[in-house]
């Protein structure tokens, strides 16, 4: 079998590097990829993006089967565009995608079936937005509509913050296009939980449940970002609370899905919150979460491809898909200054990875051999054991052996989870 994989973050090395596992992978295309993925495909300069670049290299090269993970490019269509030249695809169609793509989109499907979430309310023109935001109750909850690379929530406690984040995002439009439309909605509180999921369109398969901490800085402090760590299992999210979720979220999504006429097939993440009034939709993604995928795929014994295969397909109810009883994490080394500014081109030195241990690389190019930091987020050093504290200290000792200058970590992913567990 010949692959095609989109992406280039570390989230599409943890990918690339589980489809490896099937004997019958024969070769991997990565496109662009990063200077760490190189190890392990063959990387081409095509951006994610760039939709023609693409298919006409799938024209040329006839790969058997593509997995596209980053938002944009299944948002814009590259699933329909690859089908419609005989290429099967690992993700959603535009037409599902825009589960992501559109807030307000997903905020009306949640609110039609009856899918658990905060109440919100749309506004597209600035008046009517600040004359709801004199009213209502602080914080409050302000989101841009579109994709906004993961900044486009924007928690207020003040209606004179409100007010610069409408000028920001309707005025300004420092979203662009995505801000032409603006949800206002309630804050919620509760622990949050990753809960990435296999779907072809009938069955729902979640995977184990992680925790990203999104926060720049320890004791989540500091600038939101992609994503500085991660743990999995989740452990607030507990048998009981996965079997609600079934129930109440996961499946009516799916069949919501269906009901529009937009059948889901891929990986359907939901961002969830744990309230005290049950668990709620935060926040959906049509694809695998960075770097939640980094602590997820480790943990999955089933052959990664056989179960995007049958997604593909429609068989995923055939399909045993297994994850191991242990547990995960990841932390990332990112430039010191991520998410704001901050300076690359250092060589990277990785050491030998043992049992147990895995580097994903997301920012960093090869050039003349070596490998140099390109990114905010360089890699994630990932640890996995029979227990989440043997997990979390694997992770900190590999991190420990991978040297660049000017690499900054938070020194506290899964303390909370530890915390937790502990309680
Ligand atoms: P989103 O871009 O929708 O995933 O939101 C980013 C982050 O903002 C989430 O991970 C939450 O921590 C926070 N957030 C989003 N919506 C709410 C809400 N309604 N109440 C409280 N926090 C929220
Ligand atoms: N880690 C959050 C995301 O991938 O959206």
């Amino acid at each position: 079998m010949k692959l095609l994989v989109i992406g280039g973050g570390g989230r599409e090395h943890a990918v690339v590097k589980a489809l490896k596992k099937n004997k019958s992978v024969e070769k991997i295309w990565c496109l662009p990829g990063n200077g760490g993925i190189a190890r392990d495909a063959e990387c081409f300069p095509v951006k994610a993006t760039d939709l023609d670049g693409i298919v006409a290299f799938a024209r040329e090269r006839r790969p058997d089967f593509a997995v596209v993970t980053p938002d944009d490019p299944l948002c814009l269509g590259l699933v329909d565009r690859l089908e419609a030249i005989g290429i099967p695809c690992f993700g959603p169609r535009a037409d599902a995608a825009v589960i992501e793509g559109s807030k307000v989109f997903s905020k009306r499907l949640m609110q039609k079936y009856g899918i658990p979430t905060a109440e919100a309310r749309c506004f597209s023109d600035p008046p009517s937005a600040l004359s709801y935001l004199k009213t209502c109750e602080y914080p409050t909850v302000i989101k841009a509509d579109g994709l906004a690379l993961g900044k486009g929530a924007v928690i207020v406690n003040t209606f004179a913050e409100a007010q610069t984040v409408i000028d920001d995002m309707m005025v300004k439009k420092v979203f662009g296009e995505s801000g032409n439309t603006v949800l206002i909605e309630e804050f919620l509180t509760g622990p949050e939980v990753s809960v990435l999921s296999f779907t072809d369109g009938k069955t729902i398969v979640p995977m184990v449940s992680s925790m990203d901490h999104k926060r720049a800085r320890d004791h989540d402090e500091g600038l939101n970002t992609g994503g500085m760590g991660t743990v999995a299992p989740n452990p607030y999210y507990t048998p009981e609370i996965a079997k609600v979720c079934m129930e109440t979220i996961f499946l009516p999504t799916v069949r919501a899905m269906n009901e529009e006429g937009r059948t889901f097939r891929g990986c359907l993440y939901f961002g969830l919150m744990l309230t005290p009034k049950g668990p709620k939709v935060i926040e959906y993604n049509c694809r695998f979460g960075d770097p939640e995928t980094q602590v997820v795929l480790p943990l999955l014994e089933s052959d990664l491809l056989t179960v995007m295969r049958a997604c593909r397909e429609g068989t995923l109810n055939e399909e045993a898909v297994k994850f191991s009883s242990g547990a995960a994490c990841c932390v990332v080394l990112a430039s010191d200054g991520y998410p704001q500014k901050y300076q690359t081109g250092y060589e990277i030195t990785l050491p030998e990875t043992q049992n147990g241990e895995e580097i994903y690389v997301a920012g960093a190019r090869l050039a003349e051999g070596k490998l140099l930091t390109s990114g905010g987020r360089v890699l994630g050093a990932v640890g996995t054991a029979d227990t989440l504290e043997e997990a979390v200290e694997r992770a900190y000792a590999l991190a420990g052996r991978i040297r660049f200058e000017n690499a900054y970590m938070r020194r506290d992913i899964g303390k909370r989870a530890l915390k937790a567990l502990h309680s």
